[in-house]
């Protein structure tokens, strides 16, 4: 890495956009922590993009115990990219009960991605304060530093 700048991806989606201002603190955080991020809307990213990334960041919010469509068709996507060994990270915002695990699996055990623990979930409620936002800030921070170690 020396020379050259970590890159990522963030890749999320959102309904009532708590999820997207999460993704906007983490990514100040990472650029922070001196990567460079890319980010797209789930639906809006493709397999090209994970090309030559040192980390993949997803984020999603729950809705019926679950994770939306458009994330599990990215997270099956990934599968043909080679992303063993690569960072991986996940969030997202929910009310009760957060389902985070079933990005975090796959990445982990499937991938064989070397993921950032433990990953970042926010209620809602969370999110307005500026401890919130700083927590999400701190997380994106901490995932660039993680690149850079590598
Ligand atoms: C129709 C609906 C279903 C929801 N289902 C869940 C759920 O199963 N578990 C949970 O923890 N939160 C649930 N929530 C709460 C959302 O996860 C929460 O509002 C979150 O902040 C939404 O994130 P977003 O703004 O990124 O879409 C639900 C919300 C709505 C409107």
């Amino acid at each position: 890495m020396i020379g050259e700048m970590a890159k990522a991806i963030l890749v999320y989606d959102t309904v009532y956009n708590n999820t997207e201002l999460m993704a906007k603190e983490i990514e100040k955080g990472m650029k922070e922590a001196g990567a460079e991020v890319v980010v797209k809307k789930a639906l809006d990213a493709k397999i090209e993009d994970l090309k030559e990334v040192d980390a993949v960041v997803l984020g999603c919010p729950t809705y019926y115990d679950d994770l939306l469509s458009s994330i599990k068709w990215f997270l099956t996507e990934m599968r043909k990219a080679d992303l063993k060994g690569r960072v991986g990270a996940v969030f997202g915002s929910y009310g009760w009960k957060a389902v985070l695990e079933q990005m975090y699996a796959p990445m982990k055990n499937i991938f064989g991605m070397e993921m950032v623990d433990p990953s970042l979930k926010k209620k809602m409620t969370e999110l307005i304060t500026e401890e919130g936002k700083g927590e999400c800030r701190e997380f994106g921070k901490k995932i660039g530093d993680k690149i850079k170690k590598k």
